[in-house]
């Protein structure tokens, strides 16, 4: 083999084995960018105590793309709980009913309990859950 040829080859295998590399790179996803507002175990403030217990729940709809509610747990008031609003059939926002103590999905009567299990209705599964907790006069959500 030609020195020339040898170093063709050599370049080529090189080329040949830095593609699985620079595809990864070209797939990778974007890294989370944390919210600024969030501590250091990533909660991030949504409303105060106050605000929750004068409207009995807090919404927020966009927290890092995320439509919740938050509302205090009927079963453990001095707890908070967190849920996704969108409901599990065909994705329409599921507000809190206080009266009637459930998510109530306008779209086609779906019920939810305090703790997003289905209580009624065609929801194929429960809201998805965050973590939530009081720090102060202030709710916060891990998301
Ligand atoms: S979208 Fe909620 S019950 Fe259909």
């Amino acid at each position: 083999m030609k020195r020339r040829d040898f170093a063709h080859l050599l370049g080529l295998g090189l080329l040949a084995g830095s593609l699985p590399v620079a595809i990864a790179a070209c797939q990778a996803e974007p890294a989370a960018e944390a919210d600024p507002a969030a501590d250091a175990d990533g909660f991030v403030p949504i409303g105060t105590v106050a605000d929750l217990d004068a409207e009995g729940f807090l919404a927020n709809r966009n927290l890092q793309g995320n439509n919740l509610v938050v509302i205090r747990d009927p079963s453990a008031p001095d707890t908070v709980l967190a849920l996704s609003a969108v409901c599990t059939h065909s994705g329409c926002t599921v507000p809190w009913d206080r009266e009637q103590g459930l998510f109530a999905c306008p779209c086609h009567g779906g019920r939810f309990n305090p703790d997003g299990t289905v209580n009624s209705g065609p929801p194929p599964r429960p809201l998805a859950t965050f973590a939530a907790r009081v720090d102060g006069d202030q709710v916060l959500v891990r998301v």
